[in-house]
């Protein structure tokens, strides 16, 4: 037997996205607001979602204390209060639209949690926004 369980999270975070290949007035096109040069921020709300069997003794798929930690640890305390572009060594080369937030966001916690679950990202960047990142 086969669950999901999920943990929910919340960061705050400053970003611009831009393009440095193309010129202003694409920038402005493509990204609108943002694009603003003087940055702006996004309450994000996260959910990770670990999949894995039923274990016959706990119950549990996967402790979520233990989920908790891991995305307070390695996901909230590194991005809450950032300015992504500048301050977040992912983002130095890597436009951070919720996509790519969400792809990193998974590369980190990938390496905590064992590959015997499968790990899902939902990350909204609005409340009406958002993104799903599975790997691969
Ligand atoms: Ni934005």
């Amino acid at each position: 037997m086969k669950a999901t369980v999920s943990r929910q999270a919340h960061f705050n975070a400053a970003h611009r996205l831009h393009n440095p290949n193309w010129p202003d007035e694409k920038n402005a096109a493509v990204f609108g607001k943002c694009n603003n040069p003087k940055y702006h921020g996004h309450n994000y709300e996260l959910i990770v979602s670990v999949t894995g069997s039923i274990d016959p003794e706990t119950g549990y798929v996967y402790d979520l204390g233990k989920l908790a930690s891991l995305v307070q640890e390695h996901v909230e305390e590194y991005l809450d209060h950032k300015n992504l572009n500048e301050e977040v060594v992912e983002f130095a080369n890597l436009n951070p639209t919720a996509e790519n937030i969400s792809v990193v966001i998974y590369n980190i916690l990938r390496k905590h949690i064992d590959s015997k679950y499968t790990l899902k990202i939902t990350l909204y960047e609005t409340p009406r926004n958002f993104v799903e990142y599975g790997g691969n």
